[in-house]
């Protein structure tokens, strides 16, 4: 139906699962650690408000939080390709390991992520 969105398809619950595991992930990627802090709990219940948005539901984030403007607001972290790389990593893994989300949602949002991750690439590769 026309107003099917991803965030109607993939539902609520199911999106927090994803958002946890991958925050679970995070907190374990060598190349993260150094940027991210130490008590994700505030950064997973952010992200799990702009996907919400992203994917068509409710624009959480910007009602809690205003504009995203998430380029800016990932300025003050270094983010290499390798860091980029290294999210998208946790963020596969993390779907692999969420049985509810169907495999084509899934496709959709990791494609959505792979774009909205090269935009965030804010520093070249460290010698
Ligand atoms: C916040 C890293 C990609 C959404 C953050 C923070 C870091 C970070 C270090 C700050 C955490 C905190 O202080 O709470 C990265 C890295 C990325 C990446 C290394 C790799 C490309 C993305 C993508 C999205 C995203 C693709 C969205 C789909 C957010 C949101 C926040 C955030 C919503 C919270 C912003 C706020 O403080 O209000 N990210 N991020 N990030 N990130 Fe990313």
């Amino acid at each position: 139906s026309p107003e099917e969105t991803l965030y109607s398809r993939i539902g609520p619950a199911t999106l927090h699962d994803l958002v946890t595991r991958f925050y679970g992930l995070v907190a374990q990627h060598p190349e993260l650690i150094p940027i991210f802090p130490a008590d994700l709990s505030l950064t997973a219940r952010k992200q799990e408000a702009f996907l919400s948005g992203l994917l068509g539901g409710p624009p959480l984030y910007h009602q809690e939080f205003g504009p995203p403007r998430l380029r800016a607001r990932h300025l003050p972290f270094e983010i290499t390709p390798t860091r980029a790389r290294a999210w998208l990593s946790c963020m596969n893994a993390a779907m692999r390991r969420t049985p509810d989300l169907k495999p084509e949602d899934a496709a959709e949002l990791f494609a959505a992520l792979t774009r909205t991750a090269a935009a965030m690439v804010n520093t070249p590769e460290p010698e």
